[in-house]
């Protein structure tokens, strides 16, 4: 592949008003959220929530692209069509995620690493065999309590950039996921200043790996206060805060940046989207890059407690998804407001 097919793919995820979906949780996780709704945890029902949701009726009005996990990516609808095939006639972009996972990092006590580089290069191969073409990584930063370290934001930052640099040189377009964790009493500020740091050091890795920034994508956090921090700040507040910190340290280069959703509720996610782009319609906020979505709980959650497991279910969960995805589509114009949400 190109490099032009490349920029050209990076282009179409984040083009218009349209967002990415993460279906990409491990099966450790999406085990873990089944358990909590009492949703068996088997190979199965993992299939059949997958199934529901690559058949939601219209998905692609909303969605450019959908990750998925080395399960999800290899599994069938029940009449046999591959994922793969079903996502691409709903005229969304498979992608896979490809790290392995973050793990406990050596000498940083409470921080992690994420793995995944060992065999990187074969393994991205087999992907765009099967019809990936972009791969995400998602390395996370726990912020406050004298965190993080140094050690942890460059080991991490360096993991993203070797990453990006393979996935570029196998034909797809990497998603650099660096998450500056919600959890915690840390304050909004203090999250601006991690969030900042640690995007300075991965656009510091991804220059020196010589990764092409028109051929990416950053997913970052927005700027948040901790979940248990006793001051709260505004919708417009989170907004400009995430706007300026990103203005400050993310490239003109780069298309397009989808940010993660890390725990906020369905609405606040969309609401804060919404006023980011509220506020670049004035013609001296124009932003440099596209701003959009690529969310997972933000979009899933609502339609998994639905679901719960239940063949009965599956319309009505389909529906919830697609409500959230449309909220998002419409947060991405500046034009979503609570009202969408009583319909
Ligand atoms: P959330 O939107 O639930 O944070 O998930 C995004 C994601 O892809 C995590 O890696």
């Amino acid at each position: 592949m190109n490099a032009q097919e490349l920029i050209d793919t990076a282009r179409t995820l984040v083009a218009g008003d349209k967002g990415l979906l993460a279906m990409d949780e491990s099966n450790s996780t999406c085990n873990k959220r089944f358990a909590k709704l009492g949703i068996p945890q088997t190979e199965e029902a993992r299939r059949a929530y997958r199934e529901l949701i690559v058949t939601t009726p219209g998905l692609g009005e909303c969605i450019s692209g959908a990750i998925l996990y080395d399960e999800t990516i290899r599994q069938q609808k029940k009449d046999g069509t591959p994922f793969v095939k079903a996502i691409i006639e709903a005229g969304i972009i498979p992608g896979i995620k490809v790290d392995t996972g973050a793990k406990d990092m050596a000498g940083h006590p409470r921080e992690k690493i994420t793995e995944g580089l060992d065999g990187l290069r074969d393994r991205l191969k087999e992907y765009l065999e099967i019809g990936a073409r972009f791969a995400k990584w998602r390395a996370v930063i726990a912020a406050g309590d004298g965190l993080p370290s140094r050690g942890c934001i460059e080991a991490n930052a360096q993991a993203l950039a070797r990453y990006a640099a393979l996935c570029q040189e196998s034909g797809l377009v990497p998603v650099v996921e660096p998450e500056v964790l919600m959890d915690g009493d840390h304050t909004l500020e203090r999250c601006r200043e991690v969030t900042e740091e640690v995007l300075r050091r991965v656009f510091d890795q991804l220059y020196t790996q010589r990764v092409t920034l028109e051929a990416m994508i950053l997913k970052p956090n927005m700027v948040l206060p901790g979940l248990t921090c006793a001051k709260q700040e505004t919708v417009d507040e989170v907004a400009d805060a995430t706007v300026r910190c990103l203005l400050r340290v993310v490239p003109a280069a780069v298309p397009g940046i989808a940010f993660l959703s890390g725990g906020q509720s369905g609405e606040l996610a969309s609401a804060r989207l919404n006023a980011m782009h509220v506020r670049s319609k004035s013609p001296n906020s124009r932003l440099p890059w596209a701003l959009a979505f690529s969310f997972a709980r933000a979009i899933q959650q609502p339609a998994l407690e639905i679901w719960r497991g239940e063949e009965s279910h599956i319309l009505a969960a389909q529906q919830a998804l697609y409500h959230r995805a449309s909220c998002n589509r419409a947060a991405r114009r500046g034009e979503y407001n609570a009202a969408m949400e009583r319909i």
